[in-house]
């Protein structure tokens, strides 16, 4: 049977549907010991900001019974760090580079977007859970009206395809990913990271220094997979569907949501090669499904 595992977003073609979900990947260096980047649709790399960005203090990662609770705060070293040594790296390969930005502010993430306009990356995604300074620290993807204006503000700046990342944690998805649509918004992934926290009894009190954090890995997938649903019913743009992916089942249970490509994160730390296998897992499942076309899984669903 001839097989079609390519997609498109938003007109970029990735090879395969398959990308390390933004923030747990680095920008593909450590892992190139154990994964030809080549083999991947894509890249999406860890949030980069303006200028350099600490993080929170340590605690910041915690063990959950099925995922893992991280306060990292998108720490990296600034844009301009990020263009002089990662960049060149990972123009190495072939694959598509999408690069994850963030901001205090609209205008940051705008100065990021605008800085990335005549370098050679492929697409940006939009970080919209970044804390919003002059909203008083609430993140930019928590109401419809604040999603409007700083999609807008980025979109305004940006000369590639714009992805925007939503957070889970809202009453309704499908209004976010409308009022990101509206906005200018050529593709959406979600889910981020859903809030939560863990306390440590014997010391009382919360494990991350941090308190709360965002719980990733297997517990969120149903959660994610209802939103890419959702998402997927409210827009026409396509979908990027991430949220505990270990394994090729997880991921089309996302593209049979409506997702058209997915990403992995958490499991990545626990298997480097995951995404190969999971690459693997999906041509199988479509040789012995009669599948002949990737983009298919979505309308399996209707
Ligand atoms: C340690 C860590 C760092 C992350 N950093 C970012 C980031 O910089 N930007 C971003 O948009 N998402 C970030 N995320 C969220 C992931 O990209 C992804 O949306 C989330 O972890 C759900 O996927 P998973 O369950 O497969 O990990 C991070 C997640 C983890 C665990």
């Amino acid at each position: 049977m001839v097989k079609n595992l390519a997609v498109s977003i938003a007109g970029v073609v990735l090879k395969n549907p398959v990308m390390p979900a933004s923030g747990t990947f680095g920008s593909g260096r450590m892992y190139s010991k154990f994964v030809d980047l080549s083999k991947l649709g894509a890249v999406a790399v860890k949030g980069v900001s303006m200028e350099p960005w600490e993080g929170n203090p340590p605690h910041r990662i915690a063990e959950t019974p099925s995922g893992i609770l991280n306060s990292i705060g998108l720490q990296n070293p600034g844009v301009e760090a990020w263009l002089d040594s990662d960049l060149p790296f990972l123009r190495r390969f072939d694959t598509k580079i999408i690069v994850n930005i963030c901001g205090h502010t609209m205008d940051e993430c705008a100065a990021v977007a605008q800085r990335l306009k005549s370098e050679p990356v492929d697409m940006l995604e939009l970080n919209i859970s970044c804390p919003n300074v002059s909203a008083g620290g609430m993140a930019f993807g928590l109401s419809a009206d604040t999603v409007e204006k700083v999609v807008s503000a980025v979109k305004k700046s940006s000369m590639q395809p714009l992805i925007v990342k939503l957070s889970p944690n809202v009453t309704s998805i499908a209004d976010i990913a409308k009022a990101a649509e509206a906005s200018g918004a050529d593709a959406l992934s979600l889910i981020n990271t859903v809030m939560g926290m863990q306390i440590d009894i014997h010391k009382r009190r919360p494990t991350l220094s941090n308190a709360i954090g965002g719980l990733s890995g297997p517990a969120i997938r149903p959660v994610a997979v209802r939103m890419v649903y959702q998402a997927a019913r409210a827009v026409s743009i396509p979908i990027i569907g991430m949220g505990g992916i270990v394994d090729s089942d997880g991921a089309i249970e996302f593209l049979m949501a409506g997702a058209t490509a997915v990403a992995v994160g958490t499991a990545n730390f626990g298997n480097p090669s995951v995404m190969l296998e999971i690459i693997d897992g999906i041509s199988k499942f479509m040789d012995e499904n009669g599948v002949s076309d990737v983009n298919d899984f979505k309308k399996m669903m209707e």
